[in-house]
């Protein structure tokens, strides 16, 4: 039996039992009342009557006058008649008619006392009646009795119409209660039941969303329910996910990843359809010098990262043409294909005029997003005119690269904070589109984010996509609490995912690596090359330390600086004998903040070397140009150490890619606690940069260590590297992008 008529059943029963017994009552008390009042009329009459006639008794006439008399009672209400009985004389009755039926009144002979009364109910002549006699007296003597005689069929007729009544309103009332019942039983018990129960049966079959749907009823028990069977389908999803992910790493752990494995594995996930990355930084730079056209690898851990990615795939890298000669060197379509030596993948170039890439670029991603992500205490600037040209160039790439779809599912990568519109642009027209965004700096805490103005337009637009990735589960933490606080939305902190509008969008770490391949590099080449960079920098005979960095006020320059300076203060064996290379490249020279801070390093710089200067000995090569991949490969080699001391970063490629170069299993890598790969690479000394004397016994530390230990950090290292490289992670984020469907 369904709930609903089992619960109407009842609620008629108890119902039916109430108002019957109310109604019994009710006509009880009525008719009493109705009684009451008849009888007391009764009386009335028949004492008024006694005591109106009672003169004429002296009168020798009295029968025809107290006959006259009873005429006045005429019409008198529900009266039906009277009688006078005197001893010893003939009944007198009204009206005409009366005595034969009056009769059966004759007890009225029996009324022998003053105080005596009769009052009775009786059926006469068909009617139900009330009968009122009392006896008249005369000098005292009882000589006779008066009668009287009132309908009081009304009183029934009365308590029947009530009767009539009440069950009307029961019907009424029962119908009432079982619209209400109906309603109110679907509303809040069976719809919501019915609801999670067909959740459930998609939670068990793997297709439903994470929370049980919120119909908005469910208050009290109800709210426990779905919030329980949630729970219950979360730790399902969760137990399955491990699982799932358990799998996964064996598979990802089985051998070591590299490009044609990536290619084979991606093919079978994807078949055909093309891989789109979307970074602001293009990967190939052509530059004029005069008439030499020059193609270089810009210094960024996107392209790092990417670049390798896409040789194995293949697929487009939508990239804004920053380069003097990259017009010349594009089809129609703005389009060539790189790397220019091994041509793998599509490069396809979008142009900026002046006030985009000032707005978009050097004022909202770089003045705004840049240091509101990092927390090194540089203020973000955030201005309107800034915030409409990163809009207007995010849908201008959004544009561009809906222009390169076709109609199969495409599957799309977009890189970091200059894009965090895009996915929502893509995806409002191609809703079939995977997209997934990686961010590859740091998100801070709620409070910090919450200083940029347009904090909503950028969460709702970095939601458009399937999947996000950070580097830590830190930084997926920090962007779920800004997401709860901002944005009005459900988070499964189980599956770390976020519900808005009903889209789903995961949020999950990946941190990002480096191609380390296992190849060694021919070590006459090796050998010949690094003697010849000694000779030039005046580095032989010399303990080495590098840096390479873009020059930015993130990674802590100025602090590395000063912590050689306290380290040749505090071990002056070292003078003379300790150089530090540093490879900086000059970054977003247009920013005030980076102008003055390379002022401020080159400054610093000059002061240490003026101050530790002995002959040709400088303690501190600042080599400020852009530096290619062999140059930076040498200097690795070289290193006794490597010194990362950003003030926060993502991941920070540099720190991987120095182990990765050591295949001598030597040098030391220093590495600030404050950069993402900081987690990975456990066996580095790891520094707190700004405590600038812990730095120099790291460093003191590295140029003391012994070998064996040196070797077996870096074998350490190394096979971390190895295992996680970029080929792995873009198998793992793909699977999961494309798991998400
Ligand atoms: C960081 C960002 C990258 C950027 C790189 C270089 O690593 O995460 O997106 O490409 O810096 O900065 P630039 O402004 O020269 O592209």
């Amino acid at each position: 039996m369904k709930i609903s008529f089992r619960l109407i059943i009842s609620l008629l029963i108890a119902t039916a039992v109430v108002v019957l017994l109310f109604s019994y009552v009710q006509t009880q008390v009525e008719e009493r009342k109705l009684s009451e009042d008849l009888s007391l009329r009764s009386r009335l009459v028949g004492k008024s009557f006694k005591e109106a006639i009672e003169p004429f008794l002296e009168q020798t006439e009295h029968p025809g006058r107290i006959r006259q008399f009873m005429e006045k009672f005429k019409g008198h209400t529900r009266l039906i008649g009277i009688f006078v009985k005197l001893k010893g004389e003939k009944l007198i009755a009204y009206p005409d008619g009366m005595p034969e039926q009056a009769a059966s009144f004759g007890e009225l002979d029996q009324i022998e006392q003053r105080d005596q009364i009769i009052e009775r109910r009786e059926k006469w002549d068909g009617k139900d009646v009330l009968f009122y006699a009392l006896p008249i007296e005369k000098e005292e003597t009882v000589v006779g009795a008066v009668g009287v005689i009132h309908d009081r069929s009304y009183i029934t007729r009365r308590i029947k119409e009530s009767w009539k009544r009440l069950a009307v309103t029961f019907s009424i009332l029962a119908l009432v209660l079982s619209i209400t019942t109906v309603v109110v039983i679907r509303w809040s018990i069976t719809g919501p039941i019915a609801k999670i129960a067909d959740w459930a049966k998609k939670a068990r079959m793997g297709e439903a969303s994470p929370s049980p749907p919120a119909s908005g009823q469910e208050k009290g028990e109800m709210e426990r329910l779905v919030f329980e069977i949630g729970h219950m389908a979360s730790s399902l999803k969760a137990a399955r996910l491990d699982l799932y992910e358990q799998a996964q790493t064996k598979q990802f752990q089985d051998s070591v990843w590299n490009k044609e494995r990536l290619k084979e594995y991606l093919r079978s996930k994807l078949g055909n359809t093309p891989l789109f990355v979307v970074a602001n930084r293009e990967p190939y730079i052509h530059r004029k010098k005069g008439d030499e056209l020059e193609c270089i690898v810009p210094a960024s851990g996107v392209v790092t990262a990417l670049d390798p990615v896409l040789q194995a795939t293949g697929g487009v890298w939508l990239a804004h043409g920053s380069g003097n000669a990259d017009r010349e060197t594009v089809n129609q379509d703005g389009k060539l294909l790189v790397p220019p030596w091994n041509p793998s993948y599509s490069l396809k170039r979008v142009w900026l005029d002046e006030a985009e890439e000032k707005g978009y670029y050097y004022g909202f991603s770089n003045e705004g997003l840049w240091p509101l992500c990092h927390i090194t205490h540089t203020r973000p600037v955030f201005r309107i005119e800034d915030w409409e040209q990163y809009q207007k160039v995010n849908r201008k790439f959004a544009d561009s690269l809906l222009k390169e779809l076709s109609d199969a599912p495409p599957v799309i990568l977009i890189q970091d904070y200059h894009f965090a519109l895009v996915p929502k642009m893509i995806k409002d027209e191609r809703p079939d589109a995977k997209v997934a965004l990686f961010w590859h700096i740091p998100w801070p805490n709620p409070e910090a984010f919450g200083i940029c103005p347009w904090q909503e337009e950028i969460l709702e637009g970095m939601l458009g996509s399937d999947l996000i990735g950070f580097h830590t589960q830190f930084h997926c933490n920090n962007f779920l609490d800004t997401i709860d606080r901002v944005l009005e939305s459900r988070i499964d902190w189980t599956v770390f995912g976020v519900t808005r509008s009903g889209k789903i969008s995961y949020v999950r770490p990946f941190p990002i690596s480096i191609a380390a391949s296992n190849g060694q590099v021919a070590a006459d080449a090796q050998e010949e090359e690094l003697k010849k960079l000694k000779k030039t920098y005046g580095l032989e005979g010399k303990k080495i330390g590098v840096g390479v960095d873009r020059i930015d006020y993130t990674k802590g320059l100025l602090e590395r600086f000063r912590a050689i300076e306290r380290t040749l203060e505090k071990y002056p064996q070292y003078k003379g004998k300790l150089v530090f290379v540093e490879l900086g490249a000059p970054s977003r020279a247009l920013i005030p903040s980076y102008q003055n801070h390379v002022r401020e390093v080159e400054e610093l710089v000059q002061k240490i070397n003026d101050r530790f200067r002995d002959g040709d000995y400088l303690p501190i090569l600042f080599l400020k140009e852009h530096h290619g991949h062999e140059r930076i490969q040498s200097f690795y080699r070289l290193a006794d150490f490597c010194l990362v001391s950003s003030l926060h970063d993502g991941m920070n490629l540099v720190a991987k890619e120095f182990v990765a170069a050591r295949d001598d299993e030597n040098g030391v890598l220093i590495l600030s606690r404050f950069a993402g790969a900081s987690r990975e690479l456990q066996s580095a000394l790891q520094i707190n940069p700004y405590h600038i004397e812990g730095t120099a016994e790291a460093i003191y530390q590295a140029l003391t260590m012994l070998p064996e230990e040196k070797q077996e950090r870096m074998k350490r290292m190394r096979t971390i590297i190895q295992e996680r490289n970029v080929y792995r992670w873009a198998a793992e984020f793909v699977t999961e992008l494309v798991k998400s469907f």
